[in-house]
């Protein structure tokens, strides 16, 4: 997709990736960026920035996320782009209380469920659009230290493959972004990224490059550090090996890691 004219709305806009990919858009001469967070302040600067129109939104809540898409179409237009980005860290091990595990599924899965339920019917009327979900190379491979966050990233890719491979024929494309350690809030209290530093750590302005340019070729997988592609194709061809080798850096990380 070529973003020249587009609609775009990016939830999680207000920081990190999701105000990295804003800026980035910018510069396509698009129609519109609206820039959702549950930080209204930090909405309002990015959308500032970006001559973007802010909006508050709870992904978590259904009605919010519903409310997002209308206010959107009714005053920017039909959304061509919706970018799925807000997540969170939550959660580390067995232990998780099951509020933890309700809340971080709320953001980090049910958002993306809600987006695509009250967006795909539109698109699929309109011949087509596309849904940019953000989730983690921790989807596609696992979280050394945190359950909560390797279960709702997998089930972030599970369900942007099942809206491509269900929807893909109406018109509906999806990416799926799936970076290591990228330099925002979200990592600021780990020490070098933690186990997800191990291949160093992007920019979210570099992230926004390769988003840019993975939404042009429309790839499902947009994968910012390419040892990810190559760690992937490791755990499908020999799944019992790669588990050794992910013990190996739970040993290294332990209880540090996240
Ligand atoms: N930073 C990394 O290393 C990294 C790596 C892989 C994936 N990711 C994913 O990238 C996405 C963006 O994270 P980031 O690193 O930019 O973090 P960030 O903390 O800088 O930004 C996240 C934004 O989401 C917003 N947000 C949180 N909960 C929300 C909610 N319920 N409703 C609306 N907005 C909410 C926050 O206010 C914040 O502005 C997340 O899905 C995260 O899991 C991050």
């Amino acid at each position: 997709m070529q973003l020249k004219d587009k609609v775009i709305v990016v939830t999680g806009g207000g920081s990190g990736i999701g105000a990295a990919m804003a800026r980035r858009f910018a510069q396509e001469s698009t129609k519109a960026i609206v820039v959702a967070d549950l930080n209204l302040a930090n909405a309002e600067a990015v959308a500032a920035e970006v001559g973007g129109v802010a909006r508050k939104v709870n992904v978590a809540s259904e009605a919010e996320i519903k409310a997002l898409i209308e206010a959107t179409e009714k005053e920017q237009g039909p959304i061509d782009l919706f970018c799925s980005n807000a997540g969170i860290g939550l959660g580390r091990g067995l232990e998780t209380s099951n509020e933890d595990w309700d809340t971080i599924l709320g953001v980090n899965v049910m958002a993306h469920v809600y987006a695509a339920r009250h967006l795909v019917p539109k698109m699929v009327a309109r011949g087509g659009g596309y849904l940019l979900n953000t989730a983690s190379a921790a989807g596609l491979l696992s979280q050394i230290g945190s359950v909560t966050y390797a279960v709702t990233k997998h089930a972030a890719v599970s369900l942007a493959e099942w809206i491509s491979i269900t929807h893909g024929n109406e018109g509906i494309r999806v990416s799926v972004l799936c970076p290591q350690a990228v330099d925002t809030p979200m990592i600021a209290g780990t020490d070098a990224g933690g186990v997800a530093g191990v291949d160093g750590i992007m920019s979210p302005e570099a992230v926004a490059d390769v988003v840019v340019a993975g939404l042009a070729e429309e790839k499902f997988l947009i994968l910012p550090h390419p040892s990810v592609r190559e760690y992937i194709q490791r755990k499908a061809g020999d799944y019992d090996r790669w588990l050794g080798g992910m013990r190996k850096l739970q040993a290294r990380y332990g209880q540090k890691a996240v």
